[in-house]
């Protein structure tokens, strides 16, 4: 479903060009759980960018489920990150004056219809609904009415799972998502995420900086100096 053929990144800076990504080609398989490690500044965030249709490659290409993404313009791109993709960052970003359950329902009021999709978007019982059983999924169903100050960091990276899930993403892209979390409740959240690429067929793409996180992954691609250095399985 992922299929990048000798994708470039170039920033251009005050202080002069950065190659970020130097040709990168990579095919990502449906219901895949990847991860792609690397040293810091060696291309990864800018290589999530790409795939999750954040941003355009300066040259190569890139097709998503056979389409020419990397040809898209900033509303196609839009329209097709809402349809397909999902983000969970190290970070969290979740809005601290909303609970779990309006943080989680928040993109479902933003969304456009997916293409070929009938009916009207969802409206305000439908949305709560949906979040609710997003906030199911990631077992936080005693925290819905929480704000993030209320909840751990695993917790709050919990709710930020179920974010990203709430609108039936095909693609589950996360940044280094427990980067922010010591290694018991970090590895709980790659339990979390094993268990939702093993129910569902959702690909799902971990960017991390460490091995052991890497590992976690039943395939791993490292990259270096915005290139892919190796591609195996995890052992
Ligand atoms: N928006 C940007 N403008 C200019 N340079 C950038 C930008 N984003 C990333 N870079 C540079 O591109 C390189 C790769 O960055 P990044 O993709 O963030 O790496 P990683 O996520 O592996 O740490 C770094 O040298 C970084 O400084
Ligand atoms: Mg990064």
């Amino acid at each position: 479903m992922i299929d990048t053929r000798d994708i470039t990144k170039t920033y251009e800076t005050p202080h002069g060009r950065v190659d970020a990504l130097r040709g990168v080609t990579l095919r990502v398989e449906r219901g895949e759980f990847l991860s792609v490690m690397g040293p810091s500044g060696s291309g990864k965030s800018t290589l999530m960018a790409l795939l999750g249709c954040l941003d355009s490659p300066t040259s190569g290409t890139y097709l998503l489920d056979g389409r020419d993404v990397s040809a898209f313009d900033d509303d196609e791109l839009a329209r097709i990150r809402n349809e397909k993709i999902g983000f969970v960052f190290q970070t969290f970003n979740l809005l601290p004056a909303y609970d779990a359950l309006a943080n989680v329902a928040l993109p479902l009021l933003y969304r456009r219809p997916h293409i070929g999709e009938a009916g009207a978007p969802p409206d305000r019982r439908a949305r709560r609904a949906a979040a609710e059983e997003a906030l199911l999924r990631v077992g936080l169903e005693d925290r819905m009415t929480h704000v993030p100050a209320q909840l751990s960091g695993g917790q709050r990276q919990r709710v930020a799972i179920a974010r990203a899930l709430v609108q039936r993403p095909e693609i589950l892209l996360a940044d280094e998502p427990t980067g922010n979390l010591d290694s018991k409740v970090g590895a709980e959240i790659l339990d979390l995420f094993q268990q939702l690429n093993e129910e569902t067929r959702m690909t799902l793409i971990v960017i991390t900086h460490e091995a052991d996180v890497a590992a976690r992954a039943r395939r791993i691609v490292e990259i270096r100096d915005g290139l892919a250095v190796s591609d195996h399985r995890a052992s």
